[in-house]
């Protein structure tokens, strides 16, 4: 019983998917996706660039927003270049703002001289920003903004 149902449907499928193209043919011209004649150049979308220089934090616990590019810093399972100017042994010389001392504590609560593991990946956490249109609107307001 099941059988002919099953083999009816690619039959069905591919005697429409003939008719389409038929009709497609049939209407010329090849239409461009990308809404202009294929020899004319189209202007590209402005490229956002990053905010550059220290933010407010919009929440007592906020982390920090990064006010520099980060895309040359690789984090990785070993490697961290972020520490290479942000950990305490460093920081003075690269004059870099150490830090802070809650990322060198472990679960226990213990002091460690190193980075804690649960500290490693710094931007999911702390991101840089952008001053482009949102992408899905919100009306979010620093709790400043609430007192
Ligand atoms: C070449 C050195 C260098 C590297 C590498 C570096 N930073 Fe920075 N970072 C700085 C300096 C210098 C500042 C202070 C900038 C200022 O005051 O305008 C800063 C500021 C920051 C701040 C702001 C802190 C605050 O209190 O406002 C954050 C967060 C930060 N960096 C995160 C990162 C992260 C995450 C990485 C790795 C992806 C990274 N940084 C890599 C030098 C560096
Ligand atoms: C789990 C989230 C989280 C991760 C991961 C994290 N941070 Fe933070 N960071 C924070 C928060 C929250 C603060 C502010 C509150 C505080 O001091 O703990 C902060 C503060 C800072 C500050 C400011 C210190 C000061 O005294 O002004 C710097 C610099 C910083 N983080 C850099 C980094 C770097 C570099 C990494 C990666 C090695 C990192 N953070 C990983 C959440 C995080």
């Amino acid at each position: 019983m099941k059988l002919p149902v099953l083999v009816g449907i690619p039959i069905l499928a591919i005697s429409t998917l003939l008719a389409g193209l038929a009709i497609a043919q049939s209407s010329g011209g090849v239409h461009s996706l990308r809404g202009t004649e294929i020899e004319d150049l189209r202007a590209v979308d402005e490229v956002h660039k990053q905010v550059e220089g220290r933010l407010t934090r919009n929440y007592r616990q906020q982390p920090p927003l990064i006010p520099h590019a980060i895309e040359q810093y690789q984090i990785d399972k070993r490697t961290n270049q972020c520490l290479s100017c942000h950990d305490w042994t460093v920081a003075g010389e690269r004059r870099a703002p150490t830090l802070s001392m809650t990322h060198y504590l472990d679960r226990e609560g213990r002091q460690l001289d190193t980075v804690a593991g649960t500290r490693w990946f710094c931007n999911q956490c702390h991101v840089p920003q952008v001053n482009a249109p949102e992408l899905v609107g919100n009306d979010f307001l620093p709790s400043s903004a609430e007192r």
